[in-house]
């Protein structure tokens, strides 16, 4: 059997809750012989700026490079808002994704029977939801330059955000898309603006180029960005994976996820290119909440967003896709099971903790074994 090296990064807030459950998973997984996984535990975040003053350490950074998966919880909070801006807690998780050069943002959204709703859609619109996301992370108008504020010195500033794409950016990040529906419903949205900006107009160009090249079998489809937000809530279920870039992204993942539901269920992977070392695929798995402050340390915290993380990096990391499948329908038996951490019980309903959570996850994989 192969052996996976990975890098916990728990953070801070209620981020060593959540990874507390995942540990539970990663010794379960050994104990059962499912897969040999080896771990190293490293600080993050506010965490680190408490230990050494910076929010990753070069060592760290090393060992993020050397592991098969990096599995990160969450950082930040009011405790370090004076902290110079360099070595702000999300810092750490910014050099991370830079460094190991994490472009593709996997983000599903899917809708667990028990939990439809949620939704702030009807239930018909979203039940058996099961759409990724891919958004293009590293590059695009987070990123490009110039990006400045000038006084033109008449009571006037002028503020100028560039969006920047090169081919090599554009054909990357199709690829993963293309990929990830070979493997799903093999059909794939691009998202763009190519009616009012030039960067969309390439990105149409690449991605049609790159279907035409080397995925024919997929089924490809253009749409403009803001209709496909429209879409997204108007008929969700007509998207498979959808790839966009860095901005469009941020916010139709944000849209999508509110199709399902609560924040402590939002699982997410950002993927690089492969390791040569490893000839692994960098990659790094989080939940898409933040560490929660208001309910850090009581235990409260829904471990799912982070253990459905987990599951994606046994999916995506490790080929490890039946497996990935047993904690996805873990989570799903839990659920119909009525177990409920405050965030996604209805009004009135009884409530448990984190700890209960991951225990009834892990109950329910063993299950399946
Ligand atoms: P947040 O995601 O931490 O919390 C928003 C709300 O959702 C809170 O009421 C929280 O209690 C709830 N929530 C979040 N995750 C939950 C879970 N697993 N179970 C139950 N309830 C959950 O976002 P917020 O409050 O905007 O940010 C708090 C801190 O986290 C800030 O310092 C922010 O910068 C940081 N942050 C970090 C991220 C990361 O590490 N990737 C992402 C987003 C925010
Ligand atoms: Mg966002």
């Amino acid at each position: 059997m192969a052996s996976h090296k990975l890098l916990l990064l728990a953070g801070d807030g209620i981020g060593p809750e959540v990874m507390t459950e995942v540990k539970k998973l990663i010794d379960l997984f050994n104990k059962k012989g499912l897969a040999q996984f080896s771990f190293d535990e490293g600080l993050v975040g506010g965490a680190c700026y408490d230990a050494h003053k910076v929010s990753i350490t070069d060592e760290t950074m090393a060992k993020a490079d050397a592991a098969d998966a990096v599995i990160f919880g969450a950082v930040g909070g009011p405790k370090w808002d004076a902290v110079p801006y360099e070595v702000r807690p999300e810092a750490g998780l910014l050099r991370l994704r830079k460094d190991l050069g994490l472009y593709a943002n996997l983000r599903p959204a899917v809708t667990y029977p028990a939990l439809a709703e949620a939704s702030s859609l009807k239930r018909e619109l979203v039940e058996g939801l099961d759409i990724m996301i891919v958004r293009e992370l590293t590059g695009g108008v987070y990123f490009g330059e110039p990006k400045t504020i000038t006084d033109l010195g008449n009571g006037q500033k002028r503020a100028v955000d560039t969006q920047v794409y090169d081919t090599y950016e554009i054909e990357r990040i199709a690829r993963v898309a293309f990929e990830l529906a070979r493997k799903r419903r093999n059909k794939l949205t691009s998202m763009e603006k190519r009616n009012v900006m030039k960067t969309g107009v390439l990105w149409n160009e690449v991605v049609t180029q790159v279907h035409n090249r080397e995925f024919k079998d997929v089924t490809l489809e253009h749409q403009l960005a803001d209709s496909g937000g429209m879409q997204l809530v108007k008929n969700p279920k007509q998207f498979d994976v959808i790839v966009t870039d860095n901005l469009f992204g941020d916010l139709l993942s944000d849209i999508a996820a509110m199709l399902t539901g609560s924040l402590g269920m939002l699982a997410s992977a950002s993927l690089g290119e492969v390791n040569p070392k490893t000839r692994k695929r960098k990659a790094l798995y989080e939940p898409v909440h933040g560490s929660a402050p208001d309910i850090a340390g009581k235990g409260l915290a829904n471990p799912i967003a982070m253990i459905a993380s987990f599951g994606m990096a046994l999916r995506y990391s490790f080929d490890m896709g039946k497996e990935a499948d047993m904690v996805d329908n873990a989570i799903s038996a839990a659920l119909a099971r009525g177990l409920r951490t405050a965030d996604i019980a209805a009004k009135g309903e009884a409530t448990i903790g984190t700890t209960e959570m991951g225990d009834a996850i892990a109950e329910e994989i063993e299950k399946q074994v």
